[in-house]
């Protein structure tokens, strides 16, 4: 019945695409179709009645007697089918995949395997692998030389950067430089438009003055013509310190101010300073000299020095009226020289003092006297460049009071020279 029964079974099976293996449960081969025969390279007859050992590897084996010992099911045997194999005739392994059950007939119990032969599937996930390999590789490689490529970027990034920036920096350098060269011919314009306006009024002085001359020299009024000579003295000094202002103006925009220092006694040059000046002072107008340290002498520029004090003095005289004191003062101390002009003239406006030292500034309430708001900022250029500091205290309509103060290298102490409170 058994023996029926199989052959029905092989015949059923002979053709199946998977090999087919009947065994017992003590794994004596009954039936195996002729796929078995391919994959594993016995006879049929060489097989059955065989132990199944005979094609199985020995972790295999060892599992199956396991099961067998345990009473454990061939469904539950953990068998790891990614690395099946079973043995061939000649000795290889034969990668495989097999489902197990068992089932019963007429009191026995069988065990079925279902065998797939996966040589050829191996054999394509082997190329696969190497094939995934290489093409790590070469992602690696690629990526590798992506980095280097990436580095050489960020290098070159890096160097555009630089190049760009410096770029900037000399357009900047180029449009500041356009700019100042704009603003020195405006500025030149402007003051030429001023100095112009500015030389009219001592020129024609000078005419009349030396008209005037022509005339006293024929009645021989010696003391007019000394006046007439005197005034046209001040109109040369005023209109020479004009140009002088439009010279200074020129080299401090050109950077081209040095300080040149040299010994002086500030007193003595504060007194010529005012003896220069004198002709200028107003009806009545007076100057009053108050002197501390008078007997000492310092290292600094001289012409600056001339410079701010004369500007500042003619400003005093200038911005007050007929009939007024100009109290002028110089010290030296703590290794600065201290100078103050104060005056009882008309003041600076509130509003307008924040722009006193600007070019071309000139308040509101200076605008129907002569000058061209120069000098203040020339001489703020010569106080900042040396050092100093210039400030002032306004109000107007009551008067103005500046104060400069000059770092000064050296005092020299010479011979006891004390005068105070000299009015010229
Ligand atoms: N002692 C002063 N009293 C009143 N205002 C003054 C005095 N000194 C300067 N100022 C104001 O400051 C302005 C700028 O002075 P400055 O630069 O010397 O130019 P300028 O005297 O040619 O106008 C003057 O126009 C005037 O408005
Ligand atoms: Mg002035």
């Amino acid at each position: 019945m058994i023996d029926n029964n199989l052959n029905f079974y092989k015949i059923c099976f002979d053709n199946s695409r998977e090999g087919i293996l009947v065994t017992d449960l003590l794994g004596k081969i009954i039936l195996v179709n002729k796929r078995v025969e391919s994959i594993f390279g016995y006879k049929e007859h060489e097989l059955v009645n065989e132990n199944v050992n005979l094609l199985l590897p020995k972790s295999i084996r060892n599992k199956l007697k396991l099961a067998n010992n345990h009473n454990i099911s061939y469904q539950e045997i953990n068998i790891d089918q990614r690395n099946l194999y079973g043995i061939h005739k000649d000795g290889h392994k034969v990668p495989v995949i097999i489902g197990l059950n068992t089932f019963e007939l007429n009191g026995q119990t069988y065990v079925k395997a279902f065998i797939s032969d996966i040589t050829n599937y191996k054999k394509k996930e082997q190329l696969f692998r190497k094939l995934n390999v290489n093409l790590e590789q070469e992602v690696k490689t690629k990526n590798e030389e992506l980095k280097v490529i990436n580095k050489q970027l960020k290098e070159a990034n890096k160097i555009l950067i630089i190049e760009i920036q410096n770029k900037i920096i000399a357009e900047k350098k180029v449009k500041s430089a356009l700019e100042k060269e704009k603003e020195l011919t405006n500025m030149k314009s402007n003051f030429l438009t001023l100095a112009s306006h500015e030389f009219r009024t001592p020129l024609s002085g000078i005419m009349t003055s030396a008209t005037l001359i022509d005339k006293y020299a024929q009645n021989n009024s010696v003391e007019k013509i000394e006046k007439h000579v005197d005034q046209i003295k001040a109109m040369v000094h005023h209109l020479n310190r004009i140009l002088y202002d439009f010279l200074t103006l020129e080299q401090l925009n050109n950077n081209e101010f040095k300080l040149n220092n040299t010994n002086l006694n500030p007193f003595e040059l504060i007194n010529s300073i005012i003896v220069d000046i004198k002709s200028l002072l107003k009806k009545e107008q007076k100057i009053k000299y108050i002197v501390f340290n008078s007997n000492k002498e310092i290292s600094c520029d001289k012409k600056i020095l001339i410079a701010v004090i004369t500007n500042l003095l003619y400003n005093a005289i200038k911005y007050s009226h007929d009939n007024s004191l100009i109290e002028l003062s110089s010290k030296i101390r703590n290794k600065k020289l201290i100078i103050s002009i104060k005056d009882n003239g008309i003041g600076i406006p509130k509003n307008d003092q924040k722009h006193i030292f600007e070019r071309f500034f000139r308040a509101r309430n200076a605008l129907e006297i002569q000058g061209t708001g120069v000098g203040l900022n020339i001489i703020k250029g010569y106080v900042d460049n040396m050092g100093g500091s210039i400030k002032f205290k306004s109000i107007e309509n009551i008067g103005t009071t500046f104060t400069v103060n000059l770092p000064i290298k050296s005092t020299i102490k010479i011979e006891h020279y004390e005068k105070e409170g000299v009015t010229y």
